[in-house]
């Protein structure tokens, strides 16, 4: 989307801002000698070491080493990227963006989309005054209040009330000039099945307003007032429409995604009540399902702000089971995968409404890993005092541990299988064994740690390690791919790693930071679990002993180019002797200038 427009809207922008005002919004900055200091929002710290250069235009930390323009700022402090970041300051500014060269049909569908969002506002507010302004809300408010839903809960999630008329809400959109077409196609009114015209979808019910991520409402949910019965349902939801898609959405995410990223863990629960509930407990970093099963987008969403996932589904049957249906998705996206259990069949609206924020803060903490969820729930599933049911649970309970890579954790749970259901030690290891080589047939791709160990020479594992350490500060620190590639040709890494690289740079070029998802997503699957393998193996935190590692590879490597290409210029120079002086002297000289600059790498490493 690059073009001199553009480029000129983001100087302006930039020339408007002044990073001073727009960091003192979240950091408290004192002045010190000609900069403003202050505690780093990205690290935890107790004395300030975070400072900001009005006259630069520029922020870094030199506890952890973050730091760049304005704009770098607001997208690490928003979670958003660098061009929205450009665009959430222009917003707070008052310019205008610049208009896009879109074809006149886009631009109407922007339009289009534009109004049905303004209609779900339009409906929120109006359900919301309703609930809180109206006699008719009281019901509403006796509902909420008996649930412990106190008023500042119902103006964090504007809650509401659809009042029981037909076409109270109708009435008042087309008012307003939107067509019944529009509102249909929102699923707020319904057609009426015999007699013409059109009337509210949601009569009666405590409305719950689903946002995207941006806050805009998509959608609503709405809870019957009276206590269950067969023949309405307990919640009607939009149905799915342009704006409304359960699969991709997640309910709470527009409100917890910054406490999800502090906390580096979403807590996922089944129930709108379930996640309001706890988010006005004080657990912010909540998210809810749409009374959908857990799906790979889901997944997704929340990957972009933790790692972590805590499952926190109803104990009874059903939710353990779509607990265990969720599980293989969450973590073949890459996530780290918890299970917390509710002790006496509670739901986690009601066991926080009972015990309290620090009680469900000690569930978290003692939640289960889901390999350890998944063999309680094989062994409380099945029957396994006969030999053959020994044996059945064994053949189900394998395969969980058949994914993880590290041989002593393997090992270990082969070792409490066997325990479990009295086995010989020995038995299972063979077992599990015959499978690990059953799986690794059937899926040729993916290795497991039984293949052959490859032997790496010493110049091999210097060299990778230092290629590691270099893709590491690369994937923090885009900006400096540049000097790197002037520094080491490419050649120097391998294919996979070269694939990281032309990624990494392709992500600079389109100024977005890169992360764990378009990884997933644009590279190949071999590069990015090398990816994932080197970020994890190295720190998050960016400081000096980093920079330090970082440039000591960078020399190594360094070191090696050149030594590749002294071997390389010798071996012609040996070929020129006779016959051609002048290529002579120049490989000579050449051949000289690299070998001091190798020595000097080896005395200033
Ligand atoms: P729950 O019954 O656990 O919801 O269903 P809840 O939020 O805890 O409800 P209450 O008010 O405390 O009783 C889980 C989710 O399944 C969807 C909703 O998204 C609900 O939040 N659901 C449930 C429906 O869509 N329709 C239904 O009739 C029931
Ligand atoms: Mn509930």
């Amino acid at each position: 989307m690059r073009s001199a427009e553009l480029d000129e809207f983001v100087e302006k922008v930039s020339e408007r801002t002044d990073i001073y005002s727009v960091v003192s919004q979240y950091v408290t900055l004192t002045q010190k000698s000609g900069r403003y200091w202050g505690c780093c929002p990205f690290h935890n710290e107790k004395t300030a070491s975070f400072s900001v250069s009005p006259d630069k235009g520029l922020f870094y930390c030199f506890g952890c080493g973050t730091g760049g323009n304005v704009f770098k700022f607001l997208s690490l402090i928003e979670n958003i990227t660098y061009f929205e970041a450009v665009k959430l300051q222009a917003q707070r500014l008052g310019i205008e963006l610049p208009k896009r060269n879109s074809s006149p049909e886009q631009e109407r569908r922007r339009r289009e989309e534009k109004t049905l969002l303004k209609i779900n506002e339009v409906a929120q507010d109006f359900y919301h005054e309703c609930l809180i302004k109206t006699t008719r809300g009281e019901v509403g408010r006796k509902y909420l209040a008996a649930r412990g839903i106190t008023r500042e809960t119902i103006e964090t999630f504007r809650l509401g009330l659809a009042p029981e008329e037909w076409d109270n809400l109708l009435k008042k959109l087309t008012r307003q000039g939107y067509t019944v077409q529009q509102l249909e196609s929102v699923g707020l009114i319904v057609k009426r099945k015999t007699l013409s015209g059109y009337y509210d979808r949601f009569r009666e019910r405590v409305m719950i307003p689903i946002a995207d991520i941006f806050g805009h409402v998509v959608g609503f949910g709405g809870r019957i007032l009276t206590s269950e019965n067969e023949e309405t349902p307990k919640y009607l939801n939009t149905p799915e429409t342009v704006l409304f898609n359960k699969r991709n959405l997640l309910f709470g995410l527009d409100k917890s995604n910054r406490a999800i990223s502090s906390a580096g863990a979403a807590v996922v629960v089944e129930g709108y009540m379930d996640a309001i509930s706890l988010f006005s407990a004080g657990i912010k970093n909540v998210v809810a399902t749409l009374g959908t099963a857990f799906t790979p987008e889901h997944a997704k969403l929340i990957l972009r702000y933790a790692k972590k996932v805590f499952f926190c589904y109803d104990s009874d049957e059903a939710g353990q089971r779509a607990t265990i249906r969720a599980l293989p998705i969450v973590q073949q996206a890459g996530a780290d995968v918890f299970v917390i259990k509710i002790p006496d069949g509670k739901d986690p609206d009601e066991f926080v409404r009972k015990h309290g924020k620090e009680a469900f803060e000690e569930l978290i903490k003692n939640a289960a890993t889901l390999i350890d969820y998944r063999m309680n729930y094989v062994l409380t599933n099945t029957e396994h005092s006969t030999t053959q049911g020994k044996f059945r649970a064994l053949q189900e309970i394998l395969p969980v541990i058949v994914n993880i890579d590290n041989p002593i954790t393997s090992n270990e749970y082969c070792k409490k299988i066997a325990a479990e259901l009295f086995l010989d030690e020995r038995l299972v290891a063979d077992e599990y064994r015959k499978l690990l080589k059953q799986e690794s047939s059937s899926k040729p791709k993916k290795e497991y740690i039984i293949k052959e160990p490859r032997t790496y020479s010493e110049e091999e594992l210097r060299i990778s390690m230092a290629s590691e350490e270099i893709l590491r500060m690369l994937w923090h620190e885009g900006d400096i791919l540049d000097y790197v590639l002037t520094v080491l040709p490419q050649e120097i890494f391998t294919p996979c790693h070269r694939e990281i690289i032309s990624w990494l740079k392709n992500c600079v070029a389109q100024e977005r930071r890169p992360d764990k998802i378009s990884a997933a997503e644009e590279l190949s699957e071999e590069a990015n679990s090398e990816l994932s393998r080197i970020l994890m193996n190295g720190s998050d935190e960016f400081g000096k002993k980093e920079i330090a590692l970082f440039e000591e590879s960078l020399a190594t490597l360094r070191q090696v180019v050149l030594m590749k290409k002294f071997y390389k210029l010798n071996a012609q120079a040996e070929k020129y002797v006779p016959e051609d002086e002048m290529t002579y002297d120049k490989t000579v000289k050449e051949l000289i200038k690299i070998k001091a600059e190798v020595d000097n790498l080896k005395s200033n490493p």
